[in-house]
């Protein structure tokens, strides 16, 4: 299904072919932790490719997970309360190693492609959310973090990113078999598929989407602090969500933030017109015959 030869991939600093997918190096080495994670029955997967919104869906997991209670929500990082599963930082614990210690019920976040997930969460029927966000702005918002992360590889300019995103030879690889993969086997799973400009339209009908999936019920009251509590201009100033408790030579945010600009079409400002040409014809070749549609004016 995927077309990347390896040879292409690992050209790409500390990018390699995992299974066919394009992988931070660090994460695939040893890949049996997250091949036969363990799952519990009340596990909840939040799941995306990368820059789509987990860490906005995260902070409204945690929320209602904690009835809007904002004190606990404070008592630890984003990355903390919800950790990234398949994430292996050198001479730190592992994403695995910190969900094995974790009281349930765990929110999990991935980005794992759906063919890499591990079958447990299929076997106990866990509950598995997954957050699409339009291929342009992931574009854009994969771009800048590129520039901060250390253990991505050097973006390069815009130009050559891009190009790079639409050939699939970025981290998590492509875009497409990603958004596509995870929306085919919704029904099977079960899953709560979401998006990312729903969510900027309507954080309160798509929030109370998240609690009918999840069986949860909550006051109209708690559920407006969830809204404005998981805005972006309140969790960009929380400590506990806009990763600023990252050390900058892991994360450097001197130049742009982690949280930095929240909205839906600001790839606008990014594309050049023979750019969004480009994009627009492959998008229509990649999406050719899929039932998942984006909205097409954003
Ligand atoms: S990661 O590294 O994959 O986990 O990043 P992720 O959290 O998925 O994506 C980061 C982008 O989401 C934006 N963001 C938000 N948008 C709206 N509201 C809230 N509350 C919010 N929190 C984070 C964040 O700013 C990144 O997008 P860009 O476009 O770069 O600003």
């Amino acid at each position: 299904e995927n077309m990347i030869k390896d040879e292409d991939i690992e050209m790409l600093h500390s990018v390699v072919s995992f299974r066919g997918v394009p992988m931070a190096k660090m994460n695939v080495e040893n890949w049996e932790p997250v091949e036969y994670f363990q799952a519990r029955h009340d596990d909840v997967v939040l799941a995306t490719y990368p820059k789509a919104g987990t860490t906005w869906v995260s902070e409204i997991l945690d929320m209602i997970y904690n009835g809007g209670d904002l004190e606990k929500c404070q008592r630890d990082t984003i990355y903390n309360r919800v950790p990234y599963m398949e994430i292996r930082i050198p001479g730190m614990p592992s994403g695995v190693d910190q969900l094995e210690l974790l009281a349930s019920p765990r929110l999990i976040k991935t980005h794992l492609p759906i063919q890499l997930m591990p079958e447990s969460f299929w076997e106990k029927k866990c509950k598995v959310i997954y957050v699409a966000r339009n291929a342009k702005d992931v574009a854009v918002s994969y771009f800048f973090f590129h520039q901060m992360v250390k253990a991505l590889p050097d973006p390069g300019p815009w130009d050559k990113f891009l190009a790079d995103y639409m050939n699939g030879t970025v981290s998590y690889g492509s875009w497409y078999d990603h958004v596509k993969g995870w929306w085919e086997k919704r029904k099977q799973y079960g899953i709560l598929y979401l998006f990312y400009e729903d969510l900027k339209e309507d954080p309160k009908r798509e929030i109370k989407k998240i609690l009918h999936y999840l069986e949860k019920e909550l006051s109209d009251e708690v559920l407006e602090k969830i809204v404005h509590h998981t805005s972006f201009q309140v969790m960009s100033k929380n400590d506990m969500a806009n990763y600023k408790t990252i050390p900058n030579d892991i994360l450097n945010q001197t130049n742009t933030a982690f949280m930095r600009k929240g909205e839906a079409g600001d790839w606008k400002n990014h594309f050049t017109v023979a750019q969004n040409e480009a994009f627009d014809n492959q998008y229509q070749e990649q999406m050719l015959g899929t039932s998942l549609h984006f909205r097409t004016a954003i």
